[in-house]
């Protein structure tokens, strides 16, 4: 079977067993603060566990593309030096909501890998749960019970908490869990050592293929476990593994979800996968296959390389790759995006989003590649002057730090630093390099500090019912709260059955407002500062004090959003919904939207685009969208539309945002705007006002960023620069045209200016023809000193040059007062400097001693500046006694 065949036949396997199949979440985890990329096929649905919303069916079954690199499951420095772990990995999964439980998971899981996939039953061992004293969790005896018919009590394996439990995170849904092995050694090798004593042992050819979990609790930020309100299944399958066990392989990377992009890598560097003695050359074709999987569906799910949280973790993945490659497959330069089009191609029916957005993607890694070969080289120069310092002091460690400041100032990796050094006969000192990171780890964990409480349960819910679309206030109950200290002080986070605001999402803020509640006979007033979302929750800010009391005993509360700022807000989205159907007309429709954030002062939009937008195109786009405003367009919304319906009706979606199986439609005229969209917008365009630029520039390679205003924040502006005008006007005392009064005021300065350098010479002729009347005369030299009046320092050179073109053997020595500072030269011809040897800077330093200060320069010419004007006479009669 190929990958494709092996990927169809799950989903096709599950769909006859009832299940709704999903789309992959986007790698990018969104509104989970929790995680930074979605790391297993249930971080989607995760809420669905902790019974805060409900699933579209109570059987779900997909593919997911899962990163894992950072947090609880970190598989990055296995990647490459072993076949079987992966940054980006497909995990196939079915999940039963509330519905089947253990008897159906494990019994179709073994239905499907032995009859469909026919992978030999004799090969396979299962795993079970024995339980954990400490967390009070038993002996999975349920499990135990439905594997012993199926497979015979000598394959099941007891597994302890770090096997056998799952948890997501920290924190979240977890559960007992039994996974299933396969030990696809060579027939050969059966009969030395048995199959069941590798499982779990790090053996390339005896691997998990499948986890079965079966969530049960929930685990608090107190590490206690409570019981989910019901139980489910969550099971994941490495796709990969999957493959090399249909395909009987003996590597993930021997399948061909890998080989075609390692056909490509051996191409570019001439070496054989597999078929060479460089092990590192095998590792680096590794990484760099897996890589580039990672960093390519990271970036088309709208995570860019960048300097901070996600995109850093991007950054050092890319860099990882194009490392390798250059350090062992001598790949110099950028060939890293070369693999693009390979992937693009294979899942260009699975995840139809990378071929959209191949070209953006290609040239993103590219301008990324470029960036790091130059830090690189910079990095090669620094590791350079080190190690020749090192040798000059007879020192062949580098220090700790060195190899810090390589890694944290010039972005140069650690392992390469220690390759480079090892070939140049030096050592690192790894020992003062690690102690260098913790001080450093232990300096952001600090800066980072965010310490949360339990929530607080005060009532039961079903979930939390948005209404901020239709109301912009709500009769609500407090569902629960938590505190959460933050380095500006301390946070309440209180959640609602019902709210109007509206949470951070989609680029657009978070409402603010009040909860009003009743104590006593009087009402209580919360501030909110700001909403957010986690996961499913709407998470309401305040940061008022010693909430406590009230919000335990608050029977309902009154919510409010403040109403003029969301006016204002609702004018920012609806413009830049507008202003992206304009940029498509004017730049083309290659504009794909990168990131938006808006709030009620401005909105910002970045957009795929490789050139700078010129103020001409600039100004068609505002005068398009200020059109659409004055025609007054009436919103067209419309709610719970099948997704496949609106794509296909034309709706824009945005890459890396999560849909669900319903959306809603945003239309402004169905020709000119029609978008997926869960923000809040103006009834009719014509509540806009005004739309106005405010600034255009470039974000990263390929991405611009436009800001822009509307409404009164628009007018504000224009008034400000009106303002200015007037002043300007004011100034110049009321000219009729103002332009023209400027460029007369500029014309007279420039003609002033000539005027005063042509006034400067013609004085320095003066003081030249008085300094050759006063010159002595004598055998070998001609010799002027004099204290002169010049414009500037700059003047005694000139001065000095001017004269040696007329005066043969000359040497001069002049002093002047320049803003009340003392300056001296001294100038001696050249012939004179050669004969006999006497040297400008010396004298000069020796003259400025009269003045306090110090110069130098060249022998022939010299300067010297000082802090004392009276010793001007003292020095030059010293130059005069000396020559
Ligand atoms: N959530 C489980 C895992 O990732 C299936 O292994």
């Amino acid at each position: 079977m190929t990958s494709h065949q092996i990927r169809q036949a799950f989903l096709d396997f599950f769909r006859s067993k009832g299940h709704l199949i999903v789309p992959s979440a986007p790698l990018v985890a969104k509104n989970d603060p929790t995680l930074m990329f979605n790391n297993s096929g249930m971080a989607q649905f995760k809420d669905f566990f902790l019974g805060n919303g409900t699933p579209p069916s109570s059987r779900i079954a997909d593919t997911q593309k899962c990163l894992r690199v950072s947090g609880k499951h970190n598989d990055l420095e296995d990647v490459g030096f072993d076949t079987y772990h992966h940054t980006m990995f497909e995990m196939l999964g079915n999940w039963s909501f509330g519905d089947y439980f253990k008897k159906e998971a494990i019994t179709w899981a073994w239905e499907l890998l032995t009859e469909v996939y026919k992978l030999p039953k004799e090969r396979m061992y299962v795993s079970v749960f024995e339980g954990d004293s400490k967390d009070g969790v038993p002996f999975d005896q349920e499990a135990w019970d439905l594997w012993k018919p199926i497979v015979g009590e000598d394959r099941i394996i007891l597994g302890n908490k770090k096997d056998n439990f799952w948890e997501m995170g920290d924190t979240g849904p977890c559960g007992p869990c039994s996974e299933i092995h396969i030990d696809l050694r060579p027939e050969a090798d059966l009969a030395l050592v048995s199959g069941k004593s590798l499982v779990n042992n790090d053996h390339p050819q005896v691997v998990e293929i499948w986890n079965l979990v079966f969530m049960q609790f929930e685990r608090k930020a107190d590490s206690s476990l409570i019981p989910l309100p019901a139980t489910h299944v969550d099971t994941g399958m490495g796709f990969e593994r999957l493959c090399m066990a249909v395909q009987s392989k003996m590597s993930n990377y021997d399948t061909d979800v890998f080989q075609n992009t390692i056909e490509v890598l051996e191409s570019l560097s001439g070496k054989v996968y597999g078929g060479n003695d460089e092990p590192f050359a095998d590792i680096a074709m590794r990484v760099i296959a897996d890589h580039i999987r990672a960093v390519a569906f990271a970036i088309t799910d709208g995570q860019l390389p960048s300097n901070v949280k996600a995109g850093y973790v991007i950054r050092r993945i890319l860099r990882r790759a194009v490392r390798y490659g250059y350090s062992y497959l001598g790949l110099q330069e950028p060939f890293f995006h070369k693999l693009v089009a390979v992937l693009s191609d294979q899942f260009q029916d699975v995840f139809t989003e990378l071929k959209a957005q191949e070209e953006f993607v290609t040239r993103v890694i590219l301008e990324e590649e470029k960036s790091f070969l130059r830090t690189l080289e910079s990095g090669l120069k620094r590791l350079d002057v080190i190690t020749t310092s090192l040798k000059a002091k007879g020192i062949s460690v580098i220090a700790g730090d060195e190899v810090f400041e390589l890694s944290d100032t010039f972005g140069f990796p650690v392992d390469l630093t220690a390759l480079i050094a090892r070939e140049k006969g030096f050592q690192i000192d790894e020992t003062g390099f690690q102690s260098a990171l913790q001080e450093q780890k232990k300096r952001s964990r600090q800066d980072a500090a965010k310490e949360a409480t339990d929530w607080i349960e005060l009532r039961e819910s079903d979930g939390v019912e948005f209404l901020g679309y239709d109301f912009e206030e709500t009769h609500s109950n407090i569902v629960k709260y938590r505190k959460v200290k933050t380095k500006a002080g301390e946070e309440y986070h209180i959640v609602l059955d019902r709210t109007p605001f509206y949470a951070e999402m989609g680029g657009q803020v978070g409402d603010t407002g009040v909860l009003e509640v009743p104590v006593g006979t009087g009402l209580k007033t919360i501030n909110i500062s700001d909403t957010k979302k986690e996961n499913d929750l709407f998470v309401h800010i305040s940061t008022d004090k010693n909430l406590d009391d009230v919000l335990q005993q608050a029977s309902h509360v009154l919510a409010k959003i403040d109403h003029g700022r969301r006016a204002k807000i609702k004018a920012n989205h609806t413009a830049t919904h507008l202003m992206l159907s304009s940029m498509r007309e004017v730049l083309g429709t290659h504009i794909v939207q990168k990131g938006s954030y808006l709030n009620d002062e401005v909105l910002r939009f970045d957009f795929s685009h490789f050139s700078k937008v010129t103020d001409d195109e600039l100004r068609r786009i505002e005068d398009r969208v200020n059109e659409k405003i004055r025609e007054n367009i009436l919103l067209d919304e419309r709610r719970n539309v099948p997704i496949q319906q609106a794509i296909s009706e034309g709706a824009t979606a945005t890459f890396g945002e999560k849909y669900g199986d319903f959306v809603r439609l945003i239309i402004f005229d169905p020709k000119f705007s029609f978008e997926l969209c869960g923000g809040t917008h103006v009834p009719s365009t014509g509540e806009i006002g005004i739309f106005k630029f405010t600034s255009e520039g470039s974000v990263s390679a390929g991405v611009r960023r436009v800001e822009a205003v509307t409404g009164e924040k628009a007018l504000e502006i224009m008034r400000r620069q009106e303002e200015t005008i007037y002043l300007l006007k004011e100034l110049l005392k009321g000219p009729t045209d103002l332009i023209k009064a400027v460029e007369n005021l500029l014309e007279e300065r420039n003609t002033l200016q000539k005027k005063i350098t042509a006034m400067e010479n013609e004085k320095l002729q003066e003081i030249k023809t008085g300094l050759i009347s006063r010159m002595k005369t004598h055998k070998t030299f001609n010799l002027i000193v004099a204290k002169v009046n010049v414009p500037g320092a700059d003047s005694l050179k000139q001065l000095s040059y001017e004269l040696k073109d007329q005066v043969e053997n000359l040497i001069a020595v002049f002093g002047t007062e320049i803003a009340g500072k003392p300056q001296l030269s001294v100038y001696i011809a050249e012939n004179i400097v050669q004969e006999t040897g006497l040297n400008a800077g010396k004298i000069v330093k020796e003259l400025a001693k009269e003045i306090r200060g110090g110069g130098g320069g060249q022998p022939f010419f010299a300067t010297a500046g000082g802090s004392d004007a009276s010793g001007l006479d003292t020095a030059l009669e010293k130059a005069k006694e000396l020559f």
